[in-house]
């Protein structure tokens, strides 16, 4: 939930330091420091420590006005865990004695124990955080080795949790030591010297050959290379992963926010993920699954599991994965899934879908699920990362870099690469034909130009939506179907991003209690697109209509039916129920950023939240 950068080399280390971390802000963005190395009068090696509460802009300012010599250090943004957000709180943590210093991701769940062991010891402690432990042991550990790799090393016996970790030390000029367990580490080797961040956006200007580091391996960064070692210390080498997208991806391009510029690359995240996917014989293509047809064939039970939007991708997924293989499919929160005794036998699949690849919940459900004897299949947008890794098989979205902490392109990507695997399961089952398939394939791919479209004519009528509820202190999101499981979306995308409050219900629900908190004036959101249940929905919104509410429709062109009832119309072209969801989370994204922004919120670092859950 943290970001953490290092670099060593030939430039200045503070603007490599601060471009990466304003690039790993989506991570975490409570407060933010650096260590830097630097030359006093002597000649000998000191540690700058700068940190600063809020955005890496704040720590930038105050880095002004510091010169250019320093060509080592590593960096932090931070999303608070353990103690609140404060300058104390803020990484880099040092030894004692300050010549040790470090930044971490992740949670040592051990560390009352051993902040105890070393107050005992004499160690001094100046923050809150579970990380200034690692400072403390690591410092203990050099005293005897006199090697900071090896302290490193060390320190990491003593540690249960998990951390991705940087340290430089005084003692050793030019070296940044590094360990990984359970949370990302990417390395880098660029023309001018050694990189390292929690994610390769950090280090692409660098080079785009990188070493995913796995769990267990350490590396240490001098100016002139890497070594890599296993917890023996043993050199090893390890896999280098080609990075195929470029540095634009990272960029706004000309939007205002990174979520605007990520809902307008919806059409391409729908092409993209379904390249190359079917056979001139109009068979699926999902080779990346890792299971047979005769495997498949014998699936019995489908479990989604995943948190937030990719839930709600979830729940997409099961009515497409009923419907069309006739699998029975459960969905949860893989917080829950976790700690339950699901009923999970060898011909049970769990799919697990999470954008970043590394949500703590749904990795240690896929872990369990797998202990269990499940097949596990990941879905998830980013390559190499622990949901991918520890998955029998996956499906990459396709969406590239998302920024923005509220998940868009990446939700369309996986209910597209969800839908793939709804028609691979009919298909194997025998409940679709291969011609079923190839027109479903080919309607699924015509909502890129569907999407396109929305984008192109419904910006007015969603502003004029978007003023309407502006100021309302609640807002509910209805439909039936599909259109329910869109409605959990769009009040989830409305609250993470402009704080007001909304909730979403199956439109036959509200007379059973929600419809109590209708008054004049309320907004309700209603997804009433055309399905076999859209009577039925417009029935419910009457009676919302009756007792004042003011109602927004997703509807689809040319009904002109719903404006009798609907105070605002956002149209969508007309498509199959089975891929309206694709269509309606549009406007639903749409309609949350604009009235985000009209309330003065950031939308692309919402308050409170980062992007990458990688705590429970
Ligand atoms: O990376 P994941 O898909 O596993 O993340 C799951 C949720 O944390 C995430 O979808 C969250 O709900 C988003 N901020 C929603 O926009």
């Amino acid at each position: 939930m943290c970001g953490i950068v290092g670099y060593t080399g030939s430039d200045t280390a503070k603007d490599i330091l601060i471009t990466g971390l304003k690039r790993l802000e989506y991570r975490g963005y409570d407060s933010a420091g650096v260590a830097l190395e630097r030359t006093d009068s002597d000649g000998a090696t000191q540690l700058d420590i700068v940190r600063r509460v809020g955005k890496v802009v704040g720590l930038e300012s105050e880095l002004a006005n510091m010169d250019d010599a320093s060509t080592c250090g590593i960096g932090h943004t931070r999303w608070a865990t353990h103690g609140r957000p404060s300058q104390a709180n803020a990484h880099p943590h040092a030894s004692c004695d300050g010549r040790i210093a470090v930044v971490h991701n992740g949670i040592i769940e051990n560390f009352a124990e051993l902040r105890d062991e070393l107050e005992q010891r004499g160690h001094t402690f100046r923050s809150q955080t579970d990380t200034e432990v690692f400072a403390h042991l690591i410092e203990e550990a050099y005293a005897q080795e006199h090697d900071l790799m090896a302290a490193v090393r060390e320190a990491c016996t003593h540690v249960v949790g998990a951390y991705g970790l940087a340290a430089v030390c005084a003692d050793e000029p030019g070296v940044i030591a590094v360990a990984r367990k359970d949370n990302p580490i990417v390395i880098g080797r660029g023309e001018r010297g050694s990189y390292v961040a929690s994610d390769v956006i950090a280090l692409i200007d660098a080079t785009r050959d990188v070493v995913v580091l796995e769990d267990g391996q350490f590396a240490r960064l001098t100016p002139e290379g890497i070594e890599y070692t296993d917890a023996a210390g043993k050199t090893i080498q390890p896999d280098i992963t080609h990075i195929d997208w470029d540095i634009d991806m990272a960029e706004k391009g000309g939007y205002p926010d990174f979520m605007l510029k990520e809902i307008c690359e919806q059409p391409r995240v729908v092409r993209d993920t379904l390249v190359g996917r079917l056979s001139p014989y109009g068979e699926l293509d999902i080779d990346e699954l890792g299971l047979t047809f005769e495997e498949l064939n014998l699936i019995d039970r489908v479990y989604v599991i995943a948190c937030g939007t990719s839930y709600h991708a979830g729940l997409i997924a099961k009515n497409l994965i009923e419907s069309w293989a006739r699998i029975p499919c459960e969905v949860e929160a893989a917080s829950e899934f976790r700690y339950r005794n699901p009923i999970i036998t060898p011909s049970t699949l769990v799919v697990a879908v999470s954008q970043s690849g590394e949500t703590a919940d749904t990795l240690a459900a896929i872990r369990d699920a797998r202990i269990k004897g499940a097949k596990v299949f990941g879905i998830t947008n980013v390559v190499g990362s622990p949901v991918a890794r520890e998955s029998d098989g996956v499906i990459y979205t396709k969406a590239n870099k998302e920024i923005a902490v509220a998940s868009t392109k990446s939700f369309i990507g996986q209910i597209v690469s969800l839908t793939l695997l709804a028609l691979l399961l009919g298909q194997v089952k025998g409940k679709l034909t291969t011609g079923q398939v190839r027109m479903l394939f080919h309607e699924l791919g015509d909502t890129a130009a569907q999407i396109q479209h929305i984008l192109d004519t419904q910006g007015p009528a969603i502003h004029e939506a978007a003023l309407a509820c502006k100021d309302a202190p609640s807002a509910l999101f209805v439909g039936r179907g599909m259109g329910a499981a869109i409605s959990y979306e769009g009040a989830l995308k409305l609250k993470e991003v402009s704080y007001l409050h909304a909730e979403a219900y199956a439109a036959g629900e509200m007379k059973h209690g929600p419809i109590a908190l209708i008054d004049p004036g309320f907004p309700v959101i209603a997804v009433t697109t055309k399905s076999p249940t859209y009577d039925k929905t417009v029935s419910n919104l009457k009676e919302c209509e009756a007792r004042g509410a003011k109602i927004i429709a997703i509807a689809t062109e040319g009904d002109e039916d719903i404006k009798q009832i609907a105070d605002y119309v956002i149209y969508i072209p007309l498509v199959r129920d089975a891929f309206s969801a694709i269509t309606a989370s549009v406007p639903l994204q749409l309609l949350a950023r604009e009235v985000a922004v009209m309330r003065g919120c950031d939308v692309d670092q919402p308050r409170n939240l980062a992007k990458s859950v990688t705590v429970e």
